[in-house]
C-alpha cells in the first residue's frame, strides 16, 4: 500500500520531471508532435508500465495506459490530460491530470486491486493548439471528430499537420481507426489546474466542474503594401500592423464591454464575462525600416452564454472589416475552431462531489473558463472535472504553482471517485 503523501510526493517530482523536456532552452514550450513530446510520451509510457498498465501510442500521438479490470466484457473508465504546453508554460497545466490519474493506477496496482471496470489514462498529444492553432487534436481522435481537413493546416516553418504525425511515429490516414466507441466507455473525468483565483479565495483544495465555457479561436490576416520606411509618405501607406493595432484594440474594447463579476477573498463564483484575446501577432516582411506588409493574429473570445460569443465575433469581423476598408488593406477571418459551452454530465459531477464530501471538505461546483479535452470528448461519452487549487489563480505563465498537499487531497478524491463508481449500479 502506498501513502497518500509518497503517491502526492511522486505526482510532484513527475511534474517537475516533464517539464524538463522542453523545445527551448530555459523555458518549457512543449508543441504536438515535436521531439520533447517524443520524450515525455516515452517516459509515461514507462512509468504506465510499471503500475501495471498496457500501453500503446495511438495514430496521432496520445499515449494511453490501460489497467485491466477485474472482470471480462467490463467497460472503460477514461482518465488523463494533456501532455503539450503553451509557450513559456507552468509545470502543472495537462501533466498535473495525467500524473494523477497514473497515481491512482499504482495505488491500485500496489494493492493489488482490480475495479469492475477498466482504467484507461491517457495523455493528450496536443490540447492546447500551440503548433497548427487547432485544439485538441488528441482528444478529437478519441472522439472521431477530428475534421480532416485539418491535416492540411502548417505550422510556422510550413510543416503540414500530416507531415508532423508522420514524423512522430503516427499515421494521418488511420486517424479513424483510433476513436473509441462510446457503448464500451463509463465516461471520462480529469484533474485539472483550476487556473483562476476561485478556490484559493474559498480556501479549498478542489472543486468540482460544472460547465466548460464556449470559446472561439480566429486567424485574422492584415495584407497591405510594404514598402520603404524612408521614403513613403504617411498618407500614402497601407500599413498592415497600423491595421491591426487598430483592430487589437477594438477586441480590448469589446471584451471590456461586458466585465462580468470578479469575485472578492471569500465570496462566490468569477464570471469573466466576455473575455477576448489578441495572443500572437505576426507582422511580415519584420524589419524596421520597412512598412510592414502583412500580420497575421491569433483571436480568441471566450463567453458561458453561446449566443453572446458567436454575436462578439461577428461584431469583430464587422470591425476588422470597416478597418480594412478605410486604410485600404485586405481582411482574411478564418475561424479555427468553435465549441459551445459544455455542461459536465450530472451523475458523474455527483460523484465527483460525494467523494469530495468523503474526504471531509465542503463541494464547491464551479465553471471552467479554461477550455478542456471534456470539451471533445463529451461526444463520445459522460465526462467531469476535478479542480485543484493553485497560487493566486495563475496559469499559462511559469509561476503556475500547486502544493504537495492539495495533490494529495485530489488524489484521495480521485481514489474515492473510482470506489463510488465500483459501487454504483453502472459498471
Ligand atoms: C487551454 O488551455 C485553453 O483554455 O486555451
Ligand atoms: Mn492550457
Ligand atoms: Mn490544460
Amino acid at each position: 500500500m502506498l501513502s497518500i503523501d509518497t503517491s502526492a510526493q511522486t505526482v510532484m517530482e513527475r511534474c517537475d520531471t516533464l517539464a524538463s523536456y522542453s523545445e527551448e532552452p530555459g523555458r518549457l514550450t512543449r508543441r504536438f508532435a515535436t521531439p520533447p513530446m517524443r520524450q515525455v510520451n516515452r517516459q509515461v509510457a514507462e512509468w504506465m508500465r510499471a503500475a501495471g498498465m498496457d500501453v500503446h501510442e495511438d495514430n496521432i500521438g496520445n499515449v494511453i495506459g490501460r489497467y485491466a479490470a477485474n472482470q471480462p466484457n467490463a467497460r472503460t473508465l477514461l482518465l488523463g490530460s494533456h501532455l503539450d504546453t503553451v509557450r513559456d508554460a507552468g509545470k502543472y497545466d495537462g501533466p498535473l491530470g495525467v500524473m494523477i490519474a497514473l497515481a491512482c493506477v499504482e495505488r491500485l496496482h500496489a494493492s493489488q486491486q482490480r475495479l469492475p471496470f477498466a482504467i484507461e489514462v491517457l495523455g493528450f498529444a496536443d490540447e492546447e493548439g500551440l503548433r497548427f492553432h487547432s485544439a485538441y487534436l488528441g482528444s478529437n481522435v478519441v472522439a472521431g471528430t477530428l475534421n480532416p481537413e485539418v491535416l492540411a493546416w502548417t505550422d510556422s516553418d510550413s510543416i503540414t499537420m500530416a507531415q508532423a504525425i508522420r514524423d512522430f511515429g503516427g499515421d494521418p490516414d488511420t486517424l479513424l481507426a483510433s476513436r473509441r466507441r462510446s457503448d464500451d466507455l463509463l465516461g471520462y473525468c480529469e484533474v485539472h489546474i483550476e487556473q483562476g483565483p476561485v478556490l484559493e479565495s474559498l480556501n479549498l483544495p478542489v472543486g468540482v466542474v460544472t460547465a466548460i465555457t464556449g470559446h472561439s479561436r480566429i486567424i485574422v490576416s492584415f495584407t497591405g503594401i510594404a514598402g520603404h520606411a524612408g521614403t513613403v509618405p504617411m498618407p500614402l501607406r497601407r500599413d498592415a500592423l497600423c491595421a491591426a493595432a487598430e483592430f487589437i484594440l477594438a477586441v480590448e474594447q469589446m471584451g471590456r464591454s461586458e466585465p462580468g463579476l470578479i469575485t472578492t477573498v471569500g465570496q462566490v463564483t468569477v464570471e469573466p464575462g466576455l473575455v477576448a484575446t489578441v495572443g500572437q501577432v505576426t507582422v511580415e516582411p519584420g524589419a524596421s525600416n520597412v512598412i510592414p506588409g502583412k500580420v497575421v493574429l491569433s483571436l480568441d473570445v471566450r463567453h458561458q452564454d453561446d449566443a453572446t460569443r458567436i454575436l462578439s465575433c461577428q461584431q469583430l469581423r464587422t470591425r476588422a472589416r470597416q478597418i480594412g476598408e478605410a486604410r485600404q488593406i485586405a481582411v482574411e477571418w478564418q475561424p479555427v475552431q468553435e465549441n459551445g459551452m459544455v455542461p459536465c454530465t450530472p451523475h458523474l459531477v455527483d460523484l465527483l462531489s460525494q467523494a469530495v464530501k468523503r474526504q471531509g471538505y465542503p463541494v464547491h461546483l464551479l465553471p471552467s473558463g479554461a477550455g478542456h479535452d471534456s470539451v471533445t470528448l463529451v461526444k463520445l461519452t459522460d465526462v467531469a472535472m476535478l479542480f485543484v487549487r493553485c497560487k493566486a489563480g495563475i496559469s499559462h505563465n511559469p509561476a503556475e504553482s500547486v502544493t504537495s498537499k492539495d495533490v494529495a487531497t485530489a488524489t484521495q478524491v480521485m481514489d474515492q471517485f473510482l470506489a463510488l463508481l465500483a459501487q454504483s449500479p453502472t459498471p
